[in-house]
């Protein structure tokens, strides 16, 4: 049996404490239920939405996820809400067709293309948190599915104004999609942050 704590307390400390940046986005756009595809421990998202599906196909994660009950004990421990928690687990590809009720909010961090391939289980009107790491935040720009709404800046505040600096080149020229689908990367934009914020505006 593994110590779920250890574990995740380890993986925390090389990732960073994402709660603040969780609790700022939860907070701001009132979520309530969130999808973590390609989460692998990351269950910070737990300790600030009470309702929150985990998928992953990771041997070791799968692994970690095992423990339910222990990761329940340490989440009521730890968490901000009142109420249950709800916490799933799903071993999948997240690019499978998956029985998942829609979705307050989709955070996708250094896992592939989510925003795009997990779409679907987002709410019409909900939030896609991500990154640029892998190209996710590019493809949701270029996306007609999606508005871009904003952008994590210093101490996990949002911005919502002034993005019209996201997402250029320094030398004006189009956005090479195929390149960012290809090479799994995203570009060297002259403006960039961590994390952006995007909203679905079709169903
Ligand atoms: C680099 S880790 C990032 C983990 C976490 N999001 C974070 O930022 O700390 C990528 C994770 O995504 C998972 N992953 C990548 N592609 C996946 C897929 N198609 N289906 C399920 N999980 C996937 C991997 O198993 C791995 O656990």
């Amino acid at each position: 049996m593994i110590n779920i704590v250890n574990e995740f307390n380890t993986y925390k400390n090389s990732i960073g404490n994402r709660v603040a940046l969780y609790r700022s986005v939860a907070k701001a756009f009132q979520i309530k239920s969130a999808l973590y595809p390609g989460s692998h421990i990351d269950i910070m998202p737990s300790f600030v939405i009470p309702d929150v599906t985990y998928i992953d196909n990771f041997k070791g994660t799968v692994k970690f996820f095992n423990e339910m009950e222990a990761i329940h004990r340490f989440i009521d421990e730890n968490k901000e809400y009142d109420g249950e928690c709800k916490l799933n687990f799903i071993d999948s590809d997240y690019k499978k067709s998956l029985e998942i009720e829609p979705v307050d909010l989709i955070i996708s961090q250094f896992a592939g293309f989510v925003g795009q391939e997990t779409k679907r289980y987002l709410k019409a009107g909900g939030i896609l948190l991500c990154n640029d790491s892998h190209g996710d935040a590019t493809l949701a720009f270029s996306d007609e599915d999606y508005t871009f709404v904003g952008v994590i800046v210093s101490n996990n505040k949002i911005e919502t104004k002034n993005l019209d600096c996201y997402f250029q080149f320094a030398r004006k020229r189009p956005i090479d999609i195929g390149k960012v689908k290809g090479t799994m990367k995203g570009p060297n934009y002259k403006v960039k942050a961590e994390n952006y914020l995007f909203r679905k505006i079709k169903k």
